[in-house]
């Protein structure tokens, strides 16, 4: 580990886990708990609880759960030593000195390539500047792509020189190593000497900014045809295309009310120029779950204004489900004549723009418009087929008040009673939901059978050991008296009875543990595991908290399950004779029960 286990603890001592977690989540208070909607899933309904007095959290719908260190791992995207760094940051604690140094020898860590980010877009805006170096690219910025000299400021942009080595000398003149701007993605690495040279050639450059102000990526244009248009930086320590967005650093400050979704980096940039300063964009990707999260925590609304074309529109549905289902409202913007923002705002103008952006309109009547220009209404068969699309889109909606206000529009548009369209859509939603249940039990029993457990993958091999491991693990992790009584060997249980590799794992670092000096703490066992793991080893514990039956009598049976099991699996691999004092053994036990019981 590279910081020191007491230095760790600190960090969770002095993280307020209600504060941290109440920046990204809203949580209300129940009883002793937090609850709210997690931010790891799609909810509707609060499943997530966070335990201020245990400093863990956990989420009863995905079983996401840990410590701080857990939490902001997954949020942030970083491993747990950069995650604890993190942590005793905000909490103001200095970090030790000696792995400060380590750090540097270990792997490229988030901010050792965010110095390079922004060491680079240094270098990117120097050459754009550069009277000779930059012509090409200022040329393209001012005159093809008509932008104020202001606006370049305002965005960082920059150039990056037909060449090979130019950025890659300049980064190791200012001390960077060739692994490190390989790690940053500012370096590709050749394939026959092994060396970096520079990724972004004679590209026009947008830097990335983090709400923070982090420099945490690049995407570059081509000023030409060439292909690929534009190049962006893969994840990196400090980059996840799936979670960030465009322009959100300056978007968040006047966002609170709306924000406008667009697919390009030129679209934001001549929104923004153009006064709407609340435009963003995904990069180089299609909107996620995770930037669904992310618009949730900074508007309310978010108008998705995508390219006009059928991939556009397309896009622009799947974004108004992903959007939906963390509760945002959605609008959709369809502009005509003009394939883009970019280009109407070009063609008409911050005005126009404006009343289009006042008119744009809910998801339910961009489909329903989809879904009619399809059809002719007066053929009788392409009614008939509108009506069953339309009735479709209806009972996706959970409200029963949406569905009778749009059963009223349909009905009049199609010129047929509402009563018919109302029964149509009803027969859907039962025929729909019937169908959910059978996939819910189906997906019950798979899980029932540990089938596609990616945790514990050998749980499907012995479900009943599995289950016992997880009882007694579960218990151990609840009460000092166990591991004492384990540690102790009064009860006698050995690693090597445990049947699973995860759960063996899980045993051998809470005995050790408890046996160092500090004893055992929940939150280190973050060094050893990965947040998903960390939200099963927790959700052990969890489910044994909820039953009323702890005592040592359930202990002790669960861990004779456990040890017949590993019995068992040991003879799989030994001798007759073995196998055969095991039965005999096994046959004189029962016969003695027998006898017990008369
Ligand atoms: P578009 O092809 O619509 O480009 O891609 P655009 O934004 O209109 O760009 P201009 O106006 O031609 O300069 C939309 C977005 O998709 C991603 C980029 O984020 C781009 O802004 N994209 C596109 C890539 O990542 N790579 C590509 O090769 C093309
Ligand atoms: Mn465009």
């Amino acid at each position: 580990m590279r910081f020191p286990e007491n230095f760790v603890q600190e960090v969770v001592e002095r993280t307020d886990i209600e504060e941290l977690i109440g920046k990204y989540v809203t949580l209300k208070r129940t009883g002793s708990n937090l609850v709210g909607r997690c931010p790891f899933h799609s909810e509707k309904t609060p499943s997530f609880s966070v335990s201020p007095a245990k400093r863990m959290f956990f989420c009863f719908g995905c079983h996401a759960g840990g410590s701080a260190i857990t939490f902001v791992q997954k949020m942030e995207n970083l491993d747990f030593p950069d995650a604890v760094e993190f942590l005793a940051n905000r909490a103001g604690l200095p970090l030790p000195k000696e792995s400060e140094s380590n750090l540097q020898n270990q792997g490229v860590s988030r901010k050792r390539v965010l110095e390079m980010n922004l060491e680079a877009a240094k270098f990117f805006r120097a050459c754009l500047f550069d009277k000779d170096l930059g012509k090409e690219g200022m040329k393209y910025f001012q005159g093809d792509r008509k932008m104020s000299l202001a606006t370049i400021k305002h965005f960082g942009l920059g150039y990056a020189p037909d060449s090979f080595n130019l950025l890659t000398d300049h980064m190791h003149r200012l001390g960077y190593k060739d692994e490190e701007l390989i790690a940053a993605c500012l370096c590709g690495k050749s394939q026959k000497t092994g060396r970096a040279y520079d990724y972004f050639r004679n590209r026009v450059m947008f830097p990335i900014i983090d709400p923070s102000g982090n420099i945490v990526a690049f995407g570059g244009r081509v000023m030409d045809d060439s292909k690929p248009k534009y190049l962006n930086s893969s994840d990196t320590p400090a980059f996840k295309k799936s979670k960030h967005l465009f322009a959100l650093n300056f978007a968040k400050n006047c966002c609170a009310e709306k924000m406008i979704l667009c697919e390009g980096y030129m679209d934001v940039i001549a929104l923004h120029a153009a006064g709407f300063e609340y435009a963003v964009a995904t990069l180089g990707t299609a909107i996620t779950p995770d930037h669904a999260r992310v618009f949730s925590k900074y508007t309310q609304k978010v108008i998705i204004s995508y390219d006009a074309d059928e991939a556009g529109q397309n896009a622009a549905n799947k974004a108004m489900r992903i959007l939906g289902e963390v509760g945002m409202e959605v609008r959709v913007l369809k502009l005509s004549s003009a394939k883009d923002p970019d280009e109407y705002i070009q063609k008409f103008g911050a005005d126009r723009f404006r009343q289009a952006l006042e008119q744009s309109r809910t998801g339910f009547d961009h489909k329903a418009d989809r879904i009619l220009a399809k059809y002719d209404l007066s053929v009788g068969a392409e009614k008939i087929k509108a009506s069953n699309d339309l009735c479709t889109l209806i009972a996706e909606y959970w409200s029963s008040v949406e569905r009778e206000v749009y059963l009223a529009q349909v009905s009049k548009i199609l010129e047929l009673p509402v009563e018919v369209l109302k029964n149509s859509v009803e027969h859907i939603r039962s025929k729909q939901s019937k169908e959910y249940a059978a996939k819910q039990s189906r997906e019950a029993q798979a899980t029932l059978k540990n089938f596609g457990d990616r945790i514990n993958p050998e749980a499907v091999k012995d479900p009943r050991a599995a289950a016992a491991e997880e009882s007694v693990l579960g218990l151990m992790l609840l009460r000092e008296e166990y591991r004492s009584a384990v540690a102790s060997g009064e009860i006698p249980l050995a690693a090597s009875d445990f049947v699973t590799d995860f759960h063996r794992r899980i045993f051998e670092s809470v005995l050790k543990m408890h046996q160092s000096e500090l004893g055992f703490r929940f939150e280190l066992l973050g060094a050893d595991f990965s947040p998903d793991e960390m939200g099963r080893i927790e959700k052990m514990e969890v489910s044994r908290q909820e039953l009323s039956e702890n005592g040592p009598a359930v202990f002790r049976s669960a861990v004779s399950v456990l040890q017949e099991a590993s019995k068992k699996k040991s003879l799989e691999n030994s001798d007759l004779n073995t196998r055969l004092a095991y039965l005999r053994e096994k046959k004189a036990k029962l016969h003695k029960g027998k006898v017990d019981q008369k």
